[in-house]
């Protein structure tokens, strides 16, 4: 998979006829029992996914008034590595990332945020890299149109330094626009390599979704 830098991409479909769960995301006829009752069913097991009840060794790297930031490593009990891998298939789920395996899984490292409900409101997967591909600028593109997929992206094909791939983030919707991916990028920037705060220059995103792309964008200001 190939690695932007500047800003990667949400599915920003309109349905007709149908509604959104704005919480589980699943699509559905509110006027069929069948779909609603399958609704209910899958409302509630994606929110169990997501409930974080939390271990006694956990490796806590950053607090906030509105919860927590909780890392978790490929060779962590594996307990830990579970929970991490059941959050990060809501989250392929989400952005339409089937079977899309990591490049290097035992070398990535994925960051929960944990509000104050117990609960993984946000997570984000990095992975070590060493190139990336610049997002060329496009004249006149707006938000709208990047997020009504009206325009593709360009990348430069020449390759540059990079050390950090941000391979997933995601943040459950009812709690978008406060902060959590900000706060989750700044922790990933004091935290993965070791010693170093990493730059905006240094950090690079994979295939990003409409969402992704207008967040990289202001977040890495280019
Ligand atoms: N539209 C326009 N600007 C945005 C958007 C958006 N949808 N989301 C974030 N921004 C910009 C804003 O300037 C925002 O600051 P403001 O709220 O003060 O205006 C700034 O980025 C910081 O936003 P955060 O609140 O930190 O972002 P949030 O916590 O809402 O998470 C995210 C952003 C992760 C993209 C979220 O919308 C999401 O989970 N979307 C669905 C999943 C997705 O598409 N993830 C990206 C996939 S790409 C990849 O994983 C590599």
């Amino acid at each position: 998979m190939p690695w932007c830098k500047g800003g990667v991409g949400d599915a920003g479909q309109k349905h007709f006829g149908t509604v959104v769960c704005k919480s589980c995301g699943m699509i559905y006829t509110a006027a069929s029992p069948e779909d609603e009752a399958q609704h209910i069913q899958h409302h509630e097991s994606f929110l169990e996914a997501l409930r974080y009840l939390g271990w006694k060794k956990e490796r806590i790297v950053a607090e906030f008034w509105d919860g927590k930031i909780v890392l978790i490593l490929p060779d962590d009990p594996k307990y830990a590595v579970k929970k991490a891998e059941d959050v990060r298939e809501i989250v392929d789920n989400e952005l339409g990332f089937k079977q899309v395996s990591l490049s290097c899984p035992a070398k990535s490292k994925i960051y929960l945020f944990v509000s104050n409900e117990k609960m993984i409101v946000g997570c984000l997967v990095a992975e070590s890299i060493k190139q990336a591909f610049r997002v060329l600028s496009e004249p006149g593109a707006t938000g709208q149109d990047l997020l009504q997929h009206q325009r593709a992206w360009c990348c430069s094909t020449e390759p540059e330094r990079a050390v950090c791939g941000i391979s997933r983030i995601w943040v459950f919707c009812p709690r978008r626009r406060k902060g959590i991916a900000r706060r989750l990028m700044d922790v990933v920037r004091s935290t993965f390599s070791y010693g170093c705060y990493l730059s905006t220059d240094d950090i690079a995103f994979s295939d990003p979704t409409p969402h992704g792309k207008l967040f990289a964008t202001k977040y890495c200001q280019t």
